[in-house]
C-alpha cells in the first residue's frame, strides 16, 4: 500500500487554491478538497488541479439512499478523482451502492473510504442525540468492520486508532490520518495531534495535513519537510 502525503486545501475560492499549488513546481502533492471548495467551484476544480497533474481526495462525505448515492458516485468516477468517502451511519446497503456506482466499465475505480463517527461526536453525543448506547471505541471498530466487509478500501480516523483499525481490520485495510503537526508547531484547534513520522511508526497510511503547510511561509518547504518525516 503506498503512503502518502495529501494536502487539505481548505481555501474559500479556487484562486486561492490554484495560486496554492502554482508553488509547486517539482512534485505535485495529492490534494484533499472539501465541500467548502467542491460546493463555490464545482466539479471543475475537480478537472483543472487533476490536469495539473495533482491527485485528489475528493472530501464529500455521501451519506443517503443506496440509489441516490450509487449514481452520485458513477459522477465522481467519471471526474477522475482518486479518494472519496462515505460514512458508515448509511449502513453496508449504501455502501455496497457506493462501490458498484464508482466501479467504472473496466473494473477500476477511485479509493473509497468511510468515515466512522465524526471527531467532534464524543460519548455525550453519541448516547444523548444519536442513541447509540454503546462506548464510542466499539461502535468506532465495529462501523470499520461493516465497512470493509461491504467492500471499502479503509477509514479515516485519527492516527492515534490507526493500529487497532489495522489490527482488526487487516494491514492492507487503509488509514488516512488528520490531525497531524510537526513537533515545533501550532496544535490550532486539533485535540489529539501526532507529528508525520510518529504516524508512519503507528502505522497511518495517508496523512492528512492542512495548515502546518498552507499557513506556512514557505508551504513548499513544510510539505517536503511532511514527505521526509513521513516517508522516509
Ligand atoms: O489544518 P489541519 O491539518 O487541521 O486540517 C485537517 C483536515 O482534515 C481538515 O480538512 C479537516 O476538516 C480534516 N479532518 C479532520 N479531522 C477529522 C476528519 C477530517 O481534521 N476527523
Amino acid at each position: 500500500m503506498g503512503r502518502d502525503v495529501i494536502i487539505a486545501c481548505d481555501f474559500p475560492e479556487k484562486s486561492l487554491v490554484m495560486d496554492f499549488l502554482d508553488l509547486f513546481t517539482e512534485r505535485k502533492p495529492y490534494v484533499k478538497i472539501g465541500m467548502e471548495l467542491f460546493y463555490s467551484s464545482g466539479p471543475e476544480i475537480v478537472r483543472e488541479i487533476k490536469k495539473r497533474g495533482h491527485r485528489i481526495f475528493l472530501d464529500l462525505k455521501l451519506h443517503d439512499i443506496p440509489n441516490t448515492v450509487r449514481k452520485a458516485m458513477k459522477v465522481l468516477a467519471n471526474l477522475e478523482v482518486d479518494m472519496c468517502n462515505v460514512h458508515c451511519a448509511g449502513g453496508s446497503e449504501m455502501m455496497r451502492a457506493a462501490v458498484e456506482g464508482l466501479t467504472r466499465e473496466d473494473g477500476s475505480r477511485p479509493l473509497l473510504i468511510a468515515v466512522t463517527q465524526l471527531t467532534s461526536v464524543n460519548q455525550d453525543i453519541l448516547e444523548n442525540d444519536l442513541m447509540i448506547e454503546r462506548a464510542l471505541p466499539e461502535v468506532v471498530d465495529h462501523y470499520a468492520s461493516v465497512a470493509k466487509m461491504s467492500g471499502l478500501d479503509g477509514v479515516v480516523c485519527s492516527p492515534h486508532e490507526a493500529g487497532r483499525v489495522h489490527e482488526k481490520c487487516g494491514k492492507d485495510f487503509i488509514t488516512v490520518t488528520p490531525g497531524i503537526r510537526f513537533a515545533d508547531s501550532s496544535s490550532d484547534d486539533q485535540k489529539r495531534i501526532m507529528t508525520p513520522e510518529k504516524a508512519r511508526e503507528a502505522g497511518s497510511d495517508y496523512i492528512v495535513v492542512g495548515r502546518p503547510i498552507t499557513a506556512s511561509e514557505d508551504p513548499v518547504a513544510a510539505y517536503e519537510r511532511c514527505m521526509t518525516e513521513f516517508i522516509g
